[in-house]
């Protein structure tokens, strides 16, 4: 076996062998990571109309929190959806919260997706 000329050769595919089957595990593992990823974009799609306030109010959790208990903003739980209406189409002077920010159907989605928060 010393100096037989083919050993290299059976070294460099037991190599090759042992990559492709690293990398293939490597494969598999990012395969779960973009399906999870496909799966969270998904819920935000489906849900992706002007009159689902759950949808809607992805543009409020930056300030207001993920669950909207707040964040930079206040907490939205628990207020009266006419107040929520009213600070949307009509803003709140001198705060982030501009005029405006939603058509008023919108504000009522909103509001009526706000108030059926825990
Ligand atoms: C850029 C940050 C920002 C964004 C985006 C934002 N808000 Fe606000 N919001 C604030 C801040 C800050 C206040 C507190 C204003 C104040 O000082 O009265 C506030 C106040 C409010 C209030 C009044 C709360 C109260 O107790 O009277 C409501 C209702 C509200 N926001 C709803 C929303 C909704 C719904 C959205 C998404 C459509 C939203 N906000 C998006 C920053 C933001």
């Amino acid at each position: 076996m010393k100096n037989n000329p083919v050993v290299p050769y059976i070294l460099i595919l037991a190599f090759g062998i042992g990559l492709i089957f690293f990398m293939s595990l490597q494969g598999a593992d990012n395969k779960k990571e973009i399906a999870a990823e496909h799966e969270g974009g998904e819920t935000t799609e489906t849900t992706d109309a002007t009159d689902d306030g759950a949808a809607l109010v992805q543009s409020c959790i930056g300030c207001h929190g993920g669950d909207l208990t707040g964040g930079m903003g206040p907490n939205l739980h628990g207020l009266e959806e006419a107040h929520i209406v009213d600070v949307l189409v009509n803003g709140i002077e001198g705060t982030p919260m501009q005029p405006n920010m939603k058509t008023e159907d919108e504000a009522k989605a909103i509001a009526e997706y706000i108030s059926t928060l825990e």
